[in-house]
């Protein structure tokens, strides 16, 4: 049987007062309307159509993908007209899903039970028993039988008091659905064409009407205003770190956490509080990361350490932390970093575009930018490479045993042989050669018979 999934994405989001359409807004790093289309995916869909009109190019360009079919709506008239707008992409039989581009984190298992109880003859909603139902359409019933939905503006205070809310999600049958949007009037107090007057409709024309109770009130919550987008947040967050600390991860505080993206673990690994994931980050057994970091597209292998309040963002090109390394505190490791096996990597140093080899030691306030760095080599404190010449970024070579001191500006491209050793202060402009030492600044002079000036006297 045919299966066409709608989710509606074109209305404003008004009470979000944003100039960002709704389902834009981010929740643990993806747009909401992400998480529905995520959510469905597995179901395997005939067609997934998404309706747009606030923003539409803007939306578009954000979830577009493989087999998916957007339909404007314009002007948003209600959930009603938006479906109306996909009806000559629907299939003539079978079943449609409905879902709200503002409910994010509806179980698959939740809607393809839908789809699977409606069977194309029948129409089932999702609904869930709220503690505040404040905004949301009410399942009206008679005994067990559900009758109609109605919305918060139109209901009356008896009908204010019911506690079952519609969720926004329903699967219908299709041939039935193209009969009941056409009969929709606007006639209400939003003046919109509601989709959830289909339910009395159906009620009407003796289509069973099924209520699927949702297995959590975080699944079904939708997102309207920035207060409720900081609860589903904090919700998601906690359900993301109770999985963790399920799977043996030690987290100094869950309420202290925010994967924004994927975070796997080995064992005994240990995560200090206010610490943010982002993209795919993956921490090898034994890893423990501080207070304070923020650790975006980055593999860490087992025994490193990240010390506090270091940022590690591999955005476009992974960050590497070989095994045992030592990062931070205050490091700071751009996209292309690939650090070996006990690298060490201290307070306020930059690393970009570099390889660093096994044992490799920059510990103090330094700058490495496309530079290939070998085994055991000590980078002195406020050290840079001069990567940039206003034009061009150009490599610098430091072979293994290379001993950079203090103070040294490179001037790339350049290579410093195996087991050079730069003076502090050391401004390079040419290869350094292997196993010796390379001065590169003024002498030092002492002037003899010298006085300092002494202070005139004011007459
Ligand atoms: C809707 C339901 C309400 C339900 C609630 C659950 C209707 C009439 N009401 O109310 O019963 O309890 O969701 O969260 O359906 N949209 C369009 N075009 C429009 C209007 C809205 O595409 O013209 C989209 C929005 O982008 C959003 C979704 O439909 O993704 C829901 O719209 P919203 O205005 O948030 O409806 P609610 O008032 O929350
Ligand atoms: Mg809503």
């Amino acid at each position: 049987m045919a299966l066409d999934i709608v989710v509606m994405a074109a209305g404003k989001g008004t009470r979000m007062k944003s100039a960002r359409p709704k389902v834009l807004h981010r929740l643990a790093g993806r747009a909401l309307l992400q998480h529905v289309l995520d959510a469905v995916q597995g179901l395997s869909a005939d067609r997934l159509i998404v309706v747009t009109g606030h923003g539409a190019a803007e939306v578009e360009a954000a979830v577009a993908g493989e087999g998916r079919v957007f339909v404007r709506q314009e002007p948003q008239r209600g959930t009603g007209h938006a479906v109306q707008q996909a009806l000559p992409v629907l299939h003539e039989e079978g079943t449609t899903l409905i879902l709200n581009g503002d409910t994010p984190l509806i179980e698959p298992a939740t809607a393809r039970a839908l789809v699977e109880a409606s069977g194309g003859e029948r129409l089932v909603l999702l609904t869930v028993q709220l503690a505040d139902p404040t905004g949301y359409g009410r399942i009206l019933r008679e005994g067990e039988a559900v009758r109609a939905i109605v919305e918060q503006k139109d209901a009356t205070p008896e009908q204010r008091a019911i506690r079952e809310g519609y969720t926004g999600v329903m699967a219908a049958p299709t041939a039935a659905l193209r009969r009941w949007l056409a009969a929709l009037t606007c006639d209400n107090a939003q003046n919109e064409y509601y989709l959830t007057d289909v339910v009395a409709m159906a009620v009407a024309h003796g289509v069973p009407v099924v209520a699927r109770a949702a297995t959590s009130e975080t699944e079904v919550l939708g997102v309207n205003s920035p207060a409720q987008l900081a609860d589903l947040e904090r919700r998601l967050q906690r359900r993301t770190a109770e999985r963790l600390m399920a799977e043996g991860v030690r987290l100094a505080d869950p309420a202290r956490l925010d994967v924004r993206g994927s975070l796997e673990c080995g064992t005994d690994v240990d995560i200090d509080v206010n610490c943010v994931f982002e993209g795919r980050v993956v921490l090898g057994d034994g890893v423990s990361i501080g207070a304070n970091c923020v650790i975006r597209d980055a593999q860490i292998d087992a025994g490193a350490i990240v010390h506090p309040f270091t940022h590690i963002d591999g955005d476009g090109r992974p960050v590497r932390v070989g095994a045992d390394a030592r990062i931070g505190p205050f490091a700071r490791l751009r996209p292309g970093a690939q650090l070996a096996a006990e690298v060490h990597i201290g307070n306020f140093v930059e690393v970009k575009n570099s390889t660093l080899a096994r044992g490799a030691k920059a510990n103090h306030l330094a700058y490495l930018g496309d530079a290939t760095v070998g085994e055991r080599v000590n980078y002195g404190a406020g050290s840079i490479t001069a990567n940039y010449d206003g034009a061009n970024k150009h490599r610098t070579v430091i072979e293994n045993d290379v001993h950079v001191g203090s103070n040294c500006v490179l001037i790339a491209p350049i290579t410093l042989g195996a087991g050079a050793t730069i003076g502090g202060g050391s401004t390079l402009g040419r290869d350094a050669p292997a196993g010796q030492l390379t001065v590169a600044r003024p002498k030092a002079i002492t002037v003899q018979g010298w006085k300092r000036p002494a202070k005139q006297k004011k007459d």
